[in-house]
């Protein structure tokens, strides 16, 4: 086998990447959603055409596998004699495009603007799926470590069937090193390892005061109705900081940068005049503590609204859970806390909708210096920061657990500016070329460690 040196391989990448590129834009024309509600032949067709890619790039055995879910595609390359094996993971299903009308161009056609290209998926995650496929074109023949391709057709709807798909193709999938590229850099021109990501628990709390809707002239004053009920409930869960009032989350503590507080303004959209909740710094409001949001609230809507006191409602809640803490123990604090803080005796229901575990990558050893290295030069010299997420990724915990001696990369294509999940998500050109030569020279890095 021919070894590719560094500067090889940067060129194999430059000069794969327009073809990388055009296939990207193939696969955003193909909106996988995986949400119930959608049109899920798309995510069928979506897989099919990750599976032609990875034939494509040399892969054997290519092929959609399932858990009653959508459809992931796994494909793999033996290793040669001594060398390790990586398993590539990315996820090839989109999040819906919302509000539509926010949107400067269509989602689903991408466009280039100012060095970006936008469109639904072009950097969660497909540009994750290119990642590892220019990765593997840049070898052609000469892969030095084995590879498992492993892509996700249901991540955004919550990976329900992936923990059994790890379980049932465990041997399959067995590596040495999992890079998981579905997270993003620091910022750009500066490269980063996420080593650690909040959890999430999702639920549901229905608020009961009445049997029926009754008129509020002859009963307000005397009947509390649904809809401040639950507010006073919603309005429990923080203290008047904004900190999370909910007792027994886990908290941790250090968190290695700083986030430049009108960087973090801008990147949100806040509005001129509102304030920050929480208490600490804010990359460990954001990474370390945990959060409560309400996603969204069943009542009358406001046209139409009668004279009448609200029997029942409903909100969704969402925890963000600090690295550490656990996604049922926080359930069961939730669930405690909302009973005890009932306003006025209303009944309280609380309904689980889905637990993920946060997790804390130990980002020693020598896999990660070779990660180091191989985005120091991609970087040209620039040496990656360690950071957290705010967001989740529970399966990282099922893939800990399964391969406990694996080291664990968390990689990914998003910027600051990527606007992952809202309208208008993009993709930096010159980021991803860099993210695609990183991925290249950690696999040949990680060709020189045993197995
Ligand atoms: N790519 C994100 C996770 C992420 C978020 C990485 C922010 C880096 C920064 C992932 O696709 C995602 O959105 N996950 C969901 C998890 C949920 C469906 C269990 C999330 O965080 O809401
Ligand atoms: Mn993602």
């Amino acid at each position: 086998m021919t070894v590719r040196t560094e500067e090889e391989l940067r060129a194999a990448i430059r000069r794969e990447m327009p073809g990388v590129r055009a296939d990207l834009e193939r696969l955003v024309r193909i909106p996988g959603i995986a949400f119930t509600g959608f049109d899920h032949s798309i995510v069928e067709r979506s897989a099919e055409a990750v599976a032609e890619l990875l034939r494509g790039a040399g892969l054997s055995d290519v092929r959609l596998v399932r858990k009653g879910g959508q459809p992931a595609v796994l494909g793999r390359r033996a290793a040669p004699p001594g060398a390790p094996t990586v398993l590539l993971y990315a996820h090839h299903d989109v999040q819906p495009v919302g509000d539509r009308s926010r949107w400067l161009s269509d989602p689903f056609e991408p466009v280039e603007r100012d060095g970006r290209l936008y469109g639904r998926g072009v950097a969660d995650d497909k540009a994750g799926v290119m990642a590892h496929v220019a990765a593997l074109r840049a070898f052609g023949d000469e892969l030095p470590v084995g590879v498992v391709v492993f892509i996700e057709g249901e991540e955004e709807f919550g990976s329900e069937s992936l923990e059994e798909l790890l379980r049932e193709y465990r041997d399959e999938l067995a590596a040495d090193v999992i890079v998981i590229a579905d997270s993003g850099n620091w910022d750009i021109g500066q490269p980063a390892l996420t080593t650690g990501l909040r959890g999430i628990v999702n639920g549901f709390v229905e608020v009961r005061v009445l049997e029926n809707a009754v008129h509020s002239g002859m009963f307000g004053g005397a009947v509390p109705d649904a809809l401040i009920s639950l507010s006073r409930l919603i309005a429990s869960l923080h203290d008047d900081d904004g900190d999370v009032a909910v007792e027994g989350l886990v908290r941790t503590g250090s968190a290695p940068l700083e986030y430049p507080v009108e960087r973090f303004r801008a990147e949100a959209g806040m509005l001129d005049g509102v304030g920050f909740i929480g208490r600490g710094r804010l990359v460990e409001r954001l990474w370390t503590r945990p959060s409560i949001s309400i996603l969204g609230i069943d009542a009358p809507a406001t046209a139409g609204a009668p004279n009448a006191l609200i029997p029942v409602a409903k909100a969704k809640f969402s925890v963000r859970i600090a690295p550490g803490d656990s996604a049922q123990r926080v359930y069961e604090a939730m669930v405690e806390h909302l009973h005890r803080h009932a306003p006025w005796g209303a009944k309280v229901t609380v309904e689980l909708e889905q637990l993920g575990e946060p997790c804390v990558i130990d980002a020693t050893g020598p896999a990660f210096d070779a990660a180091r290295e191989a985005f120091a030069a991609a970087w040209d010299g620039v040496q990656p920061v360690d950071m957290g997420v705010g967001g989740s990724i529970p399966f990282i915990a099922t893939f800990q657990e399964l391969f406990p001696k694996a080291a664990v990369l968390v990689t990914g294509v998003e910027d600051p500016g990527t606007g992952a999940h809202g309208p208008n998500e993009s993709l930096h050109l010159g980021e991803f070329e860099r993210v695609c030569v990183a991925e290249a020279l950690l696999l040949s890095n990680v060709s020189r460690l045993t197995p």
